[in-house]
């Protein structure tokens, strides 16, 4: 839990107290900037507590709701914080697929009382949804879905080993079969679904259907293959790996394949024994947080490709963006090392004026970084596309108070590294380039309808504060996190989304120019303060910690959360998580679809006709959807507007 109080004081009181300085803060700048640059902003969107403070007149709401009213098919719906979902008047949803619902006719049938046994573990949907992309092969629609992490209360809920270990509050895997079982629940699930008169359902035994999972093999390749830092007991050579981890956001190539974002790998391992000692891979170990503890899968304990203190390099083959072709359910997964080794949260890909590849990237920690790609090679329909994630240049971004921003390659030269490091050091790289420090990137999303890009940057707790000894805290890198202009407030507890325009409308290009879509916050508890968020935030569409983004074919941002859904003091008035629509131009922003409360609203896609929307409902709190009595259990949600008009 986040800490919300403030002690009775104001937040400038509060904030004064805590972080004393000059009468002139940096907030105020970035927003005088901001606004005298309103050309880039669309002539609408304003700061809200800036606008106040500068004493910059107009720019309010009124004016932008008008201007906007025609980009939004629906009218927002309330916050809301009970145990389901809800969407708009004229559009209506059902449940897809649940966490443990069968994809072949030989899979455990689900039970409320026992789960899933581990036999069969790798037959059914994973757990907790996150990033899809649906592709149509030969006319069938492919749906393609990470599952990102367990939940051990629920996942385990039938194991008869975790219970002799209960800790207090949480089932703890405790033997081999309960770890093979998690391992199963997690990675990438392949199916075919099609819409009946009753619905949408997955067709059960397709041939595209598929699970990866935490061991399934995979191949590597890029800068990093082969190197000694990547060969294990288990594959000597360095080219190959287990499983894929911790499969968060999603992206897609412009060849039909999808790519899925490996994140917090670094919870799954341990060690049992001693912490490797070797100076780049205990420097690693620091950067990524990898630790002897683990995050409590307890993998470490029964299988020992988990345990650092056998397999030292085992956490190198993490962390990666893993290419997957949805139309060939026995082609073996890619590790794509030349994107880069961090907590990739999505890949969002556009192409430049000469259709090089670019993929842009967030590493989701606070103080990381983002990330770009360029291919070599140029992308052509139907050509080669084989080097396109092997040969090309990595980069991270630089944001400059005034607005601009430039994109930094990430070469030898620049870094004193090796190329292979670069790849599996990716964080030590961009440290060494000078690459400004985010308030955790999560998903990046392009916009097809004009030459720019988004990213949503979560919160950061740490933002600006400062040790006991008046130190600004750094990242895992001791790169220093005060206010910069992106990350304008301290103790961001509401999160922000940035949007660049690459120079001469071309992804290709190494400048950009950049504001901020929106600052969320909450105007209702703060007044002429940062945290009052900016002047696209009202009381009607209150929300924090923005996380997922899908930007559709007319434009509209589709902005989804992972927060506070306590619905009590600083977000109060927010409810549970949810997912709004942002109108790029006027900066209007409306509430779409609440998730049933605990829940985070993560992933989504449309069908090849556009007339559903897929959305993600992650670890719900509530026992969604099955009800009273019954476990909560992850789940796609199809939305559909009543009148079968498409919805994006
Ligand atoms: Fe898996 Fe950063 O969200
Ligand atoms: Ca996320
Ligand atoms: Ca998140």
């Amino acid at each position: 839990m986040k800490d919300h109080t403030h002690h009775g004081l104001t937040f400038d009181e509060w904030d004064e107290a805590r972080f004393p300085r000059e009468k002139t803060q940096e907030f105020d700048r970035v927003v005088e900037r901001a606004i005298s640059r309103r050309g880039f902003l669309g002539g609408v969107l304003a700061f809200g507590s800036g606008a106040a403070v500068m004493g910059v007149a107009g720019l309010k709401g009124s004016t932008a709701l008008a201007q906007g009213a025609g980009r939004f098919p629906f009218e927002q719906i309330a916050a809301q914080t009970d145990g389901t979902v809800h969407v708009p008047d004229g559009y209506d949803w059902q449940v897809l697929v649940r966490w443990g619902d069968p994809l072949f006719s030989d899979a455990p049938e689900f039970s409320h009382e026992t789960g899933i046994p581990t036999d069969g573990s790798d037959r059914v949907f994973g757990e907790n949804t996150d990033g899809m992309e649906l592709f149509s092969v030969d006319g069938r629609e492919i749906l393609v879905v990470n599952s990102e992490y367990t939940n051990n209360d629920i996942n385990l809920v039938g194991s008869t080993t975790s219970e002799a270990d209960n800790l207090e509050e949480e089932r703890a895997p405790s033997s081999a079969d309960d770890v093979l079982r998690l391992q199963n629940f997690q990675g990438v699930t392949v199916m075919e679904v099609e819409e009946g008169e009753s619905g949408w359902s997955v067709v059960i035994d397709s041939p595209y259907n598929r699970r990866i999972t935490h061991n399934t093999p995979m191949t590597i390749d890029g800068p990093a293959a082969g190197h000694a830092l990547l060969q294990t007991q288990d594959d000597p050579t360095g080219t190959q790996s287990l499983g894929t981890f911790n499969n968060c956001g999603s992206g897609r190539t412009p060849w039909g394949t999808y790519l899925t974002c490996e994140e917090n790998f670094n919870g799954y391992f341990g060690a049992t024994g001693e912490m490797p000692t070797d100076e780049k891979v205990a420097a690693g170990y620091a950067r990524y947080g990898i630790s002897a503890e683990g995050w409590g899968y307890n993998y470490h304990l029964y299988d020992p490709r988990f345990d650092v203190s056998e397999n030292p390099n085992e956490p190198h083959r993490a962390g990666w963006i893993v290419e997957i072709d949805p139309r060939d359910a026995s082609a073996t997964p890619v590790k794509h090392t030349a994107l880069g080794r961090f907590k990739h949260e999505n890949a969002a890909y556009a192409l430049a004026e000469d259709n090089r590849l670019v993929v842009y990237m967030g590493d989701d920690e606070r103080g990381e970084f983002m990330y770009k790609w360029v291919s070599r090679d140029a992308y052509e329909d139907g050509g080669d596309t084989s080097t396109l994630l092997v040969e090309g240049q990595l980069f991270a971004a630089t944001f400059s108070d005034d607005q601009s921003g430039q994109w930094v390659a990430l070469t030898p030269d620049a870094t004193g590294m090796e190329p292979a490091e670069i790849a599996i050091f990716t964080r030590t790289a961009a440290s060494a380039v000078g690459a400004t420090t985010m308030d955790r990137p999560e998903w990046i999303a392009v916009n097809p309808t004009a030459p720019e890009g988004y990213c949503c940057l979560t919160n950061n707790s740490r933002r600006g504060a400062t040790d006991d000894d008046g130190n600004i805290l750094t990242n895992a890198g001791g790169d220093p996190m005060e206010v910069n202009a992106p990350n304008p407030r301290e103790t961001n507890e509401y999160g922000q989304i940035v949007r660049w325009r690459p120079e001469g409308g071309d992804h290709g290009s190494e400048s950009f120019e950049w504001d901020l879509y929106v600052m969320a916050g909450n105007p209702s508890v703060y007044q002429d303060s940062p945290n009052a968020g900016t002047d696209n935030i009202n009381a009607g569409n209150l929300f924090n910690s923005p996380d997922g983004m899908q930007i559709d074919t007319t434009g509209l941002i589709w902005i989804q959360t992972d927060g506070d859904d306590s619905n009590e003091g600083d977000f109060e008035g927010m409810g549970n998580n949810q997912m709004l629509a942002g109108d790029p131009e006027t900066g209007e922003i409306r509430r779409f679809l609440t998730g049933p409360n605990g829940s985070e609203v993560t992933g989504l896609t449309w069908s090849s006709d556009r007339r559903t929307m897929f959305v993600g409902i992650q670890h719900p709190g509530a026992p969604f959807p099955d009800g009273e009595g019954m476990l909560p259990r992850s789940a796609i949600v199809t939305v559909k507007r009543s009148d079968g008009e498409p919805v994006g």
